[in-house]
């Protein structure tokens, strides 16, 4: 038979085949990335492609109007119904008559890479374990006996190469309806995994239009984070987070430890409010994004070791002592219906990402699939700053991970008018180191508050308290503006030359805001919280040390700030503290929520999940609470920068 020359654009792959061949089809053969939900049939408009036509010296073809075959009646009924953009054809309906160069859009590309942020170049690309297939399932026969389900497995092995798979009992149920609604046609939400048969994990009659869902969670130990996540194109249709009702049982992992320890039965209230937080989020995120919740089909958390243990329902108890055993470091596949979790659909999977060690958790492996420091050439220290900082350093030949307990202060609480980064919130501050007046900025509000218009602005919230990122800026501008000594005392109003130095009980504090005028609260900064403030950083920098020891270095080459509100810390106030080691200012980059972002990563490709269980088992771990260096380091690192330590960055 005659053969045309097929060239895909952008892949540039080609072969030669019979005239006649649909066209994705020879997409097929040649293993180009074309979607097709439907199978061919005409139904999905997933396969979308835009034949070329004209000169291409770069290729060696001239493509006639004639190298595909006219619209045929699938096509011109698609296009009656539901319009088929200009220059578009249904891949799986056009045939190719003569040489030609067809386009494949982005959207017609499974596997197309999706920017996951505006402020990040690396990308990751989709490949979720969990599409929805169109299927043609064969009708009983009396003569040949056998199950609707076993006919629809033989249908998914010869319509879509699935070897085995299997379902629970809720598709069991929902099949047989749906197959006679649909006609013997169904679409199914099927799951494939690396190994093992694939899971049916929802069934729908006839082609179903709807698409499907993941939430990507972030169990913190203040805040549960999530993102819903479309799993198709991997776009992120609602956000939000809420605090973590464990709270209520000890502020940090260790008190939760030693709640569980006190309290018969502890674990398991623990286990019980986490997963109903993690419900009711569920709930609120559908129907923020207008869905059913029963479209959401996977859910990928990464948590610390502690927080990963309340949510699987295991005592956390081995975790509060030396050799801190985790139950299981490794990454964990199994259904939301085992974590009790009955919002999202009844047979959607979990994954949880692998911890690093008994310490080092699931968000510090996330925090490694976003940052990849094993894949830089520089010396690079990530740290993940929250109630527990995760501190990643490495390069490409060896990446060290430590956890340290820096405590809440940097999440606004424990600080006498700390409050969650929320509107109102002050999170900018800047102190004239000759009038010793400050001016700030609140969460909400574009002005700064020495500017017209500024009242105004605020009335509507108010300035309500100081967030993490405010405390952390204004006890470094009280450094720099000479209202602190190194050891982090506030001087009085005659040592300080400024009223706003006030005596509270032995110690000052220093005014940042008088409520009066708006009728909101005094804002200031107390010797309390300056002493919280420099427990946290002192945690934090020790963590950051004790790698630096390990690796054998005494500098770094870049710093990454990540972490909820990471994104929001000044560079240069967080090394004018003594957060971070000495770097050049413009070597310290925020990534905002890298924990989530690794979460999300995984929740969109199972070759991520693949790659960060290798990943940790490469991350040398270093223990924080054994190590006598760490409590050196602490004991150096309080000091404003540091009481040893050179800072010759800070010079400029
Ligand atoms: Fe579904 Fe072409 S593959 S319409």
């Amino acid at each position: 038979p005659e053969e045309a020359l097929v060239i895909f654009t952008p892949s540039g792959k080609r072969g030669r085949f019979p005239v006649g061949t649909p066209v994705l089809t020879a997409a097929r053969q040649l293993g180009v990335d074309l979607d097709s939900v439907c199978g061919g049939r005409g139904i999905c408009s997933k396969c979308q492609v835009t034949p070329q036509f004209g000169e291409f010296p770069k290729h060696g073809v001239t493509v006639t109007e004639d190298a595909l075959s006219g619209w045929n009646a699938v096509e011109q009924r698609y296009d009656r119904i539901r319009g088929l953009r200009e220059g578009r054809r249904l891949g799986c309906q056009a045939k190719v008559e003569g040489d030609v160069v067809i386009d494949v859009p982005p959207e017609s590309q499974v596997h197309r890479q999706v920017v996951r942020k505006a402020a990040d170049d690396r990308e990751i690309v989709m490949d979720p374990a969990t599409h929805l297939h169109f299927v043609e399932v064969a009708e009983p026969d009396m003569h040949e006996p056998s199950g609707d389900f076993d006919r629809l497995v033989r249908a998914l092995r010869e319509q879509w190469e699935v070897e085995e798979a299997t379902a629970p009992l809720s598709v069991l149920a929902k099949l047989q309806p749906a197959l006679r609604k649909g006609n013997w046609q169904v679409t199914v939400a099927l799951w494939r995994g690396t190994e093992g048969p694939a899971r049916v994990l929802d069934v729908w009659p006839g082609f179903h239009e709807g698409r499907i869902y993941g939430l990507a969670i972030d169990v913190g130990s203040t805040t549960i984070a999530a993102h819903l996540t479309d799993l198709r194109n991997g776009t992120v249709k609602a956000s939000a987070g809420v605090m973590n009702p464990q709270i209520r049982f000890g502020e940090d992992l260790m008190s939760r430890v030693s709640y569980a320890m006190m309290n018969p039965g502890g674990d398991r209230e623990m286990t019980r409010a986490v997963r109903s937080a993690i419900d009711g989020l569920a709930k609120s995120l559908a129907e923020e994004a207008g869905i059913a919740a029963r479209d959401i089909v996977e859910m990928v958390f990464v948590c610390n070791p502690v927080m990963h243990h309340l949510l699987l329902g295991i005592d956390p108890v081995e975790l509060g002592q030396a050799p801190f055993a985790l139950a299981t470091g490794s990454s964990l596949d199994l259904e939301a219906k085992e974590l009790g979790l009955t919002e999202v659909n009844e047979a959607a999977r979990v994954y949880v990402l692998p911890l690093i060690a008994g310490h080092v958790g699931a968000d510090a492996a996330a925090v490694a699939l976003a940052e990849r420091p094993d894949q830089s050439e520089d010396l690079s220290l990530v740290v993940d700053v929250g109630t527990n900082a995760e501190i990643l350093l490495g390069n490409r030949t060896r990446v060290l991970a430590c956890s340290s307990p820096t405590g809440p202060a940097f999440e606004g609480a424990q600080i006498s008018s700390g409050q969650r980064a929320a509107p109102g919130a002050i999170e900018r501050v800047q102190i004239d180191p000759n009038t010793k007046e400050p001016r700030f900025r609140v969460i909400g509000v574009s002005l700064w508050s020495d500017q017209p218009g500024f009242a105004e602005a605020v009335a509507g919230t108010g300035v309500t308290g100081i967030c993490g990122s405010g405390i952390i800026e204004a006890v470094a501008e009280m450094r720099m503006a000479g209202l602190l000594d190194t050891g982090g005392l506030i001087g009085s109003a005659e040592q300080t030359g400024t009223a706003r130095c006030e005596p509270t009980g032995r110690t000052h504090s220093y005014l940042l805001h008088d409520g009066t005028a708006n009728d909101g609260p005094r804002i200031s900064v107390t010797q309390g919280d300056i002493r919280a403030i420099q427990l946290a950083k002192s945690a934090l920098y020790a963590g950051a040390r004790l790698l630096m020891d390990e690796m054998g270095v005494d500098k770094v080459d870049r710093v990454t700030l990540a972490g909820a509100f990471g994104a929001h810390i000044s560079p240069k106030h967080a090394m004018v503290l003594g957060m971070i080691p000495d770097v050049p200012l413009d070597h310290v980059r925020s990534a905002g929520n890298a924990a989530g972002t690794g979460a999300r990563i995984a929740l969109c490709s199972v070759a991520a999940r693949r790659e960060v269980e290798a990943l940790v088992k490469h991350i040398h771990k270093v223990e924080t609470a054994i190590e006598p260096r760490f409590q050196e380091h602490f004991v150096a690192a309080n000091a404003i920068p540091h009481a040893s330590d050179p800072f010759p960055n800070l010079r400029e």
